[in-house]
């Protein structure tokens, strides 16, 4: 294997304020081109502030150790730029924009990404391309970002970012949306689609719904714990939860 698509090296993290409470204790992880990782654990153990810390929310800050993307150390970097170079985190998208079309939005998103402008019309045919093939209706291209997207148009809304800004490293945060079936469909339709398109594509899904770990079935799933990785390994990981909970790796 060459170079990683993206590494964590003990990557340590803790909040940006004059409290400086540390969350992440080390966290060493390695994703390659085309891999899919889950991470599980319980509330509390960290893992909306490692999706954070990866993309550069100034919320935390980094007290040790770096994180890689294609080889380069881009922990000191900006979350614009990180955008730009190919990681992708839906949530550092805003949900809610006055007055801005979800099409509207994706056209700036893409113009930020990648440079390219094109037109709503050229936009509009590659969504709706892109809406086909997620079973998504086309009149949400015209939504408005504040209308007060339900948990599974939030989803929609987020994939279809996915699809569009052709990232290299895609982090899904599933944890606090409280996804009904559909949603969770959604989600997993959504994944294997965009990896069809883009085999190389890796992706960090943060989850604890099995369903959606049934269906996407990750190549490696970690489980964390008080912000380190207690366990790594396979499926049989999720099993196990399912059986024992959490309680066998406090
Ligand atoms: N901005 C913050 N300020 C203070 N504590 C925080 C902040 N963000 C997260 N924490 C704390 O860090 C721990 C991990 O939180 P979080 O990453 O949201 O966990 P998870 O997503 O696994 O539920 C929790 O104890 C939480 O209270
Ligand atoms: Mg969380």
């Amino acid at each position: 294997m060459g170079t990683p698509l993206f590494e964590l090296r003990h990557l340590q993290v803790g909040t940006a304020d004059e409290h400086a409470v540390p969350i992440l204790r080390g966290i060493d992880l390695v994703v390659q081109p085309g891999e899919i990782h889950a991470l599980m654990g319980p509330n509390g153990s960290g893992k909306s502030t490692l999706a954070s810390a990866i993309l550069g929310s100034p919320e935390y800050a980094v007290t040790g150790g770096a994180i890689l993307f294609h080889g380069d150390d881009v922990t000191g970097w900006s979350t614009d730029v990180r955008a730009k170079a190919g990681m992708f985190l839906a949530f550092q998208y805003p949900q809610e924009i006055p007055g801005v079309s979800v099409l509207n939005f994706l056209r700036q998103a893409l113009s930020a990404r990648k440079g390219i402008d094109l037109s709503m019309l050229e936009l509009r045919l590659a969504i709706m391309e892109w809406m086909a093939r997620l079973d998504m209706d086309p009149a949400f291209a015209d939504r408005y970002l504040n209308e007060g997207f339900s948990g599974g148009e939030k989803k929609r809304n987020e994939i279809l970012q996915m699809a569009i800004l052709e990232p290299d490293l895609a982090v899904l945060d599933e944890t606090d949306s409280g996804l009904d079936i559909d949603a969770l469909r959604t989600v997993a339709k959504g994944i294997h689609e965009v990896r069809a398109a883009r085999p190389e594509l890796g992706i960090v899904m943060i989850t604890h719904y099995q369903r959606l770990l049934d269906e996407v079935r990750p190549d490696h799933v970690h489980v964390m714990i008080d912000g380190r990785i207690a366990a790594s390994g396979g499926m049989e990981l999720v099993a196990q939860l399912e059986r024992e909970g959490y309680e066998g790796w406090r």
